[in-house]
């Protein structure tokens, strides 16, 4: 492994949500996961996340989570980091929630992926690439996107990433919030084949759309297959989706696996203009975020 600059005293390290503008489930797979082709985009609404070496084991403190154990998936990103790399030492992770669990925002994961990049810096080590990106997917079939984030095209469970180039237009998204989480390996289960869109091609009018530009175009192609299941399992967000319809939303889609719901909008402006409506009618946090292009144009920030 390359050693990359000297190492940090601390690493602080943003990890972004993520929505996903088209999902397509193309079928169960023998290891108990589905077979998808999905668009990935990462947005402005972050968890921040501050590092720091510790003398030994790894420990995570998150106020808005107390008592989070070893299963948290930051906590196993840096146990992984550790045990992979063999650096003497540990790690202590500080960890500020603003994603909410159970949202299909891609919160943990993309915890899971901006620790594995912090504890590169934090202990002055560059992996190869393709070894990052394993330890990522030995983590969750999210976060190998996370580790660069923007727009991407996923495949197989999700862990294999094409990058994409940005939408080429103005896009503002406005993700409604709830207060109740879904599991994702409980949509997941109850997808059934016969509800599928058959999603190849409705993916390849998706990309098209995407690179076309035209936002109002592109909102009438989204799409995810998670949506019946989730529905079924949470039937209020149908309803969710039908006021941000009224609401002007050039397109409305389930985030992920749920429960939360995003909205595109063609300006900052129009965005306001219907979160104000929407706030008159549904309960829940509304939230404006920008799409946010791959990390390689943020980054890292090492103290
Ligand atoms: O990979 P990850 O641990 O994030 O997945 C959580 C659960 O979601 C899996 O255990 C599986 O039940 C389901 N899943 C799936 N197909 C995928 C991704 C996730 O069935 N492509």
């Amino acid at each position: 492994m390359t050693p990359a600059a000297a190492p940090a005293a601390q690493v602080s390290i943003r990890a972004p949500a993520k929505i996903n503008v088209g999902l397509a489930v193309l079928g169960a797979r023998a290891d108990g996961y589905h077979e998808l082709r999905t668009l990935f985009q990462t947005v402005s609404l972050c968890d921040l996340i501050l590092l720091r070496r510790a003398r030994r084991g790894v420990r995570v403190c998150c106020p808005a989570l107390p008592g989070l154990g070893e299963s948290n998936l930051a906590h196993r990103a840096a146990a992984l980091f550790l045990e992979r790399t063999g650096v003497p030492g540990g790690v202590r992770i500080d960890l500020q929630k603003r994603i909410p669990a159970g949202a299909g925002l891609g919160g943990g994961s993309s915890d899971a992926a901006a620790v594995l990049l912090g504890c590169c810096r934090l202990f002055g080590l560059r992996p190869e690439p393709a070894r990052l990106r394993d330890w990522a997917a030995a983590l969750g079939s999210d976060v190998p996107f996370f580790l660069e984030g923007g727009s991407a095209v996923g495949s197989g469970r999700g862990e294999r990433i094409e990058p994409l180039q940005p939408f080429p237009g103005p896009v503002v998204a406005l993700l409604h919030l709830g207060a109740e989480g879904l599991s994702t390996a409980a949509v997941y289960r109850a997808v059934r084949a016969g509800a599928l869109t058959g999603g190849t091609r409705a993916f390849t009018i998706l990309l098209a759309r995407w690179r076309e530009g035209n936002l109002r175009r592109l909102g009438t192609s989204l799409f995810n297959d998670l949506e019946i299941p989730a529905f079924a399992l949470a039937p209020g967000l149908a309803a969710v989706k039908e006021q941000f319809d009224k609401a002007g939303a050039l397109g409305t889609l389930l985030c992920g696996s749920g429960s939360g719901v995003f909205g595109l909008f063609g300006s900052a402006h129009a965005a306001d203009r219907a979160r104000g409506r929407l706030k008159a009618v549904l309960p829940g946090r509304l939230v404006k975020a920008a799409f946010l292009p791959a990390r390689r144009r943020w980054g890292v920030v090492k103290r």
